[in-house]
């Protein structure tokens, strides 16, 4: 089985608020952070931008949090890639992958935007990068989910002893860090979660090397980040992209999401 590269964990992710909405060369990857806790008035305003089907699915929703949770988080891609595509965000079209995975229908380029998107817990977290492939995903620590059966069914073995040796206190942490990998991974093949999760590796332990292990890792590269929330260091996330020759610039939407950068803080 093939590995990444080791590539040594971030101190802390250092979240920037441009002051004008920033180029995407061909060798970076954006990863845009933005709170889907939002008001009325933004609701409304990201509302308009969906699609009929995008509002009928957020209808569907049982609870008012995961409806809101989900306009914002499909208002927030929206804005954002109209903003790549220099157009309308309203007018912009999805297609799927055979497993469900969007794409911005575009004429097919070498240098076609590629985006995924995840949302977990009141964060929105999207991945844009040009003429590769990319996955992406969030999740907030719950302690209460971190437990031994799920690792059991969902890691491999390799995990499993990783996770083993390490102090009771770090496995929480590391639960996540293993599953955003994994999920960022498999998102990044379009898979989902249909993949075998055992049937590859991922680093875990938290402030240790952040590596893949699978039959193709030669393929990908594989960074890790932290989304601090104004609870504190709540949410951690990956990212897989094709190639291991990008550089990555961390993001806040928050200053662009009523048509004009400001400064906004550290936290979302
Ligand atoms: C894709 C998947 C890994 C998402 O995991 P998750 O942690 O629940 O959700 P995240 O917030 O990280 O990501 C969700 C986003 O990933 C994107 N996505 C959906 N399918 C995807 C796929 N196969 N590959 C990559 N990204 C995908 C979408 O933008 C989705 O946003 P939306 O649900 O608001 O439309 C998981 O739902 C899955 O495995 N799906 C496989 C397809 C499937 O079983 N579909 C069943 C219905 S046909």
């Amino acid at each position: 089985m093939e590995a990444t590269p080791r590539r040594s964990s971030p101190e802390m992710t250092e979240w920037i608020s441009p002051s004008a909405f920033p180029d995407l060369p061909l060798n970076a990857v954006h990863i845009w952070r933005a709170s889907l806790e939002i008001d009325r008035e933004s609701q409304e305003k990201y509302a308009r931008v969906l699609s009929d089907e995008e509002r009928a699915r957020a209808e569907r929703f049982v609870h008012e949090r995961d409806r809101i949770s989900y306009i914002a988080s499909h208002g927030f891609l929206r804005e954002l890639l109209a903003r790549y595509l220099e157009c309308r965000p309203n007018t912009i079209e999805f297609t799927a992958g055979p497993h469900g995975k969007p794409a911005v229908s575009q004429v097919r380029s070498p240098f076609a935007l590629g985006f995924n998107l995840s949302h977990a817990h009141g964060v929105g977290v999207a991945a844009v990068v040009r003429g590769r492939e990319i996955g992406v995903d969030v999740e907030k620590i719950r302690p209460d989910f971190a437990g031994e059966e799920i690792a059991q069914r969902y890691f491999s073995e390799a995990e499993i002893a990783e996770l083993k040796q390490l102090p009771h206190e770090q496995r929480a942490t590391a639960f996540f860090l293993c599953w955003t990998r994994k999920e960022a991974y498999v998102k990044a093949l379009g898979e989902g979660l249909r993949f075998p999760l055992d049937r590859f590796s991922v680093s875990l332990t938290p402030g240790g090397p952040i590596q893949l292990r699978a039959d193709d890792a030669g393929r990908w590269g594989i960074r890790a980040f932290e989304v601090p929330t104004t609870s504190g260091m709540t949410h951690v996330g990956a990212v897989v992209c094709e190639g291991d020759d990008w550089t990555i610039q961390h993001l806040d939407w928050g200053g662009f999401e009523n048509g004009q950068p400001k400064r906004s803080p550290q936290t979302l």
